[in-house]
């Protein structure tokens, strides 16, 4: 593999004035007990914009992902520095109710990973925990995430089947529901598709297409047409840095860092 100049970097620029940004890491690092494994990333995330972090395996992507609603808070040995900021508050801060905060922010992961309750109540849990106890305001909201998760037609008639009853594709459209179940500004999905077949998958992009008109969506994939496909923008992570961030056409067209340009051309990774 090419050895190439980890200084070199390119970030696009934000035009604050115009782009609503709705979460920002600055200078974000995670440590693996002493092993540094982000180096200090700072990206924007525009608002109601899908942007992909794309990377060789080991570059760090689900690592900085689970970053941004601390979720790296549960492993053991594991720091965190840096900020993140979300409507003027830095979320990394230890004073941050962190269960309030994933109302806000959050995350879908690689396996769908559906709870052995029905389809209802996979929908409802987080909502009753958070005190909604209103049948007709928790029946609303299992109708409206169905729906923008795509699944309602197919499952509308039996909402009591088990979640684990479903396709692999209806699963995760299940999981996206029930992380939209309680209206989050932000969606974090972990290579949401790698599990499922190509079909599954074109139905998964198609549903994350349509959420972006509510939902500022931060996606892992480490399928760049996938990337191409569905992102507005897209930052190529390589070896805990994030080298480069544009608009998603212009990393696959003319990337300006030779690591990203032969990521995307296939030539590791
Ligand atoms: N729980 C963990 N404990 C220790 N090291 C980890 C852990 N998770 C990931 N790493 C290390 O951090 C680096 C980045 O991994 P990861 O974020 O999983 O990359 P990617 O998602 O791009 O494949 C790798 O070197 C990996 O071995
Ligand atoms: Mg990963």
């Amino acid at each position: 593999m090419d050895n190439y100049s980890l200084d070199d970097i390119f970030i696009r620029d934000f035009d604050r004035k115009t782009q609503e940004i709705a979460v920002e890491t600055e200078d974000l690092r995670v440590f693996y007990g002493d092993n540094e494994a982000i180096h200090g990333v700072s990206l924007p995330f525009e608002r109601y914009k899908i942007t992909s972090l794309i990377g060789a395996s080991g570059s760090g992507k689900s690592t900085f992902l689970r970053s941004i609603n601390r979720m790296n808070d549960n492993i053991d040995g594991t720091r965190v520095t840096g900020k993140i900021m979300y409507r003027d508050v830095d979320i990394n801060s230890d004073n941050v109710d962190i269960y309030e905060m994933r109302k806000h922010i959050g995350m879908v992961f690689q396996r769908p990973n559906p709870f052995a309750k029905s389809i209802y109540d996979n929908i409802t849990f987080a909502p009753k925990r958070f005190g909604e106890h209103d049948k007709q305001k928790l029946d609303e909201m299992v109708e409206t995430s169905l729906k923008q998760a795509a699944l309602w037609d197919q499952v509308k008639d039996d909402l009591h089947q088990s979640g684990l009853s479903l396709s692999g594709g209806q699963a995760q459209r299940l999981c996206i529901a029930r992380a939209i179940a309680m209206q989050p500004d932000i969606l974090l999905l972990d290579e949401p598709a790698s599990a499922l077949d190509p079909i599954s998958t074109s139905t998964v992009e198609e549903t994350l297409m349509t959420l972006k008109d509510q939902y500022t969506i931060i996606i892992v994939t480490h399928n760049m047409q996938q990337a191409a496909r569905i992102s507005d923008y897209t930052a190529f992570f390589y070896s805990g840095k994030a080298l480069e961030y544009d608009e998603t056409r212009k990393i696959f067209t003319r990337p300006k860092i030779k690591a990203t340009e032969d990521y995307v051309s296939g030539h590791f990774g």
